[in-house]
């Protein structure tokens, strides 16, 4: 399962950079700087990470979207283009996937909509486990049933589970097989740190110590 940090502080990315296969963006992580510096901060994020980086169109009609995608592609190689599930977006992937830029279908919350996705021909679809399990449906069965039916279809999209945010998430997403995950940092961390494993260092760091002591002392 491949792993994408979703967010665009580089301090995250250049921490995690070890750890990861991509970055996601989208406008609101990315609101948070001056709109006249996406650009640069896109190029930078696809300088530290070798893999893909979705960055996400924000025009909503097909002839602009479009435009600005292909624009958005230019960027850098590792560029994906994040397209909406929308009926704009559904023509955009296709025509996108036609000229061979890689695309991912966002904002996916049925699996209906990700089954079109695949069959525009995009290359990632990123089905929401959050907003969904907000709006009182369960993130992990939308995504199940997207697993299964691009297993028994055959369709070559990867599966991104996005929204995540907890390891609940994390663990179900790859248990079900998703193809890839993104997360944001705080819950990178989660997968890292564990109270054990620090206690259990503690104990090493302390045994080790004395253990130097008394051959000193010998
Ligand atoms: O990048 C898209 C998605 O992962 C956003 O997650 O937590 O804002 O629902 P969230």
């Amino acid at each position: 399962m491949e792993i994408f940090l979703d967010g665009a502080d580089l301090d995250d990315i250049v921490r995690h950079k070890d750890l990861i296969d991509g970055v996601t963006t989208n406008p609101s992580v990315l609101s948070r700087h001056k709109s006249s510096e996406h650009r640069s901060i896109i190029e930078e994020i696809c300088s530290i990470v070798t893999g893909p980086v979705s960055m996400e169109v924000n025009s909503e009609k097909y002839a602009d979207m479009l435009e600005e995608g292909r624009r958005i592609s230019k960027i850098h190689s590792s560029i994906c283009v994040k397209l909406p599930c929308t009926f704009d977006g559904f023509r955009c992937c296709r025509a996108l996937s036609v000229d061979g830029v890689p695309t991912n279908l966002t904002l996916c919350f049925s699996a209906a909509q990700a089954m079109l996705a695949a069959k525009c021909g995009a290359t990632y679809v990123s089905p929401f486990l959050g907003r969904l399990d907000d709006a009182g449906h369960s993130g992990l069965s939308m995504l199940e049933e997207i697993v299964e039916i691009f297993s028994v279809q055959d369709y070559e999209t990867k599966v991104l589970a996005a929204s995540v945010r907890n390891l609940q998430h994390v663990i179900g997403a790859a248990i079900i097989g998703a193809d890839a995950i993104t997360m944001p940092a705080t819950v990178l961390k989660q997968c890292f740190d564990h109270p054990l494993t620090a206690a259990g260092l503690e104990i090493f760091a302390r045994d080790y110590s004395l253990c130097d002591t008394s051959q000193t002392r010998h």
